[in-house]
């Protein structure tokens, strides 16, 4: 499981010729609603997105990599080839906790699917009304994330984090992932 849990990396370049089908798209979802939930309230709801057309219609309307400068995104021969965008129901009851359940149920789909070989990559920093208007989504449905899945085509390497904890790329297009040490988190251990 540990081993799993470190392949579990944000992926931002994909295979794009390899792709997904609702069948796959329907486990995410399984493993999406069996997550914890906070009094079980389960505000989250999902749109699938696997089809072509759609796809190079979200990918417009997703920010990746803010950190990159100078790096624009995945080419079109590396873009995810599919998408969920995870909703909170505005009509959940007050004591639902969608935001921390979003992270749960993303983080369960993201371990099934690196499971399989499919990487992933959680994206917030996304374009919501226009997403909205393409999925065809109201007002009720607050959109929280979108996950971006494929087979990934990068090497993501985690490092030691000494101080900077900003991820960087190589001149060969590695990606490296600074993470705290356990002692550097650790506030205790009695
Ligand atoms: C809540 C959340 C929102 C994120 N939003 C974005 C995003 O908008 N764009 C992006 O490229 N990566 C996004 N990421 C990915 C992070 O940048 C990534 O988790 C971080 O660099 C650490 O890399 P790792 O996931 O491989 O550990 C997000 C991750 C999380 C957990």
């Amino acid at each position: 499981m540990l081993d799993l849990i470190k392949r579990t990396r944000s992926y931002r370049r994909f295979d794009n010729s390899r792709k997904l089908d609702v069948k796959f798209m329907s486990e995410l979802i399984d493993a999406a609603r069996l997550a914890q939930s906070a009094a079980n309230a389960q505000p989250l709801r999902y749109v699938t997105v696997c089809g072509e057309e759609m796809c190079a219609k979200i990918y417009p309307e997703l920010r990746w990599a803010g950190r990159l400068k100078d790096w624009d995104g995945p080419a079109e021969s590396e873009r995810p080839v599919a998408y969920v965008a995870v909703y909170a129901d505005t009509q959940a009851p007050a004591v639902a906790n969608p935001v921390v359940d979003s992270g749960i149920s993303m983080q369960n789909m993201c371990l099934y699917a690196m499971e399989k070989g499919v990487g992933s990559c959680m994206i917030g920093n996304c374009m919501k009304k226009e997403i909205n208007a393409l999925l065809g989504i109201g007002e009720r449905y607050n959109l929280l994330w979108v996950v971006a899945f494929g087979y990934p085509v990068e090497n993501v390497v985690l490092t030691e984090c000494t101080g900077d904890v900003a991820y960087y790329r190589d001149a060969e297009g590695n990606h490296f992932v600074p993470k705290y040490k356990s002692e550097d988190v650790l506030l205790g251990s009695l």
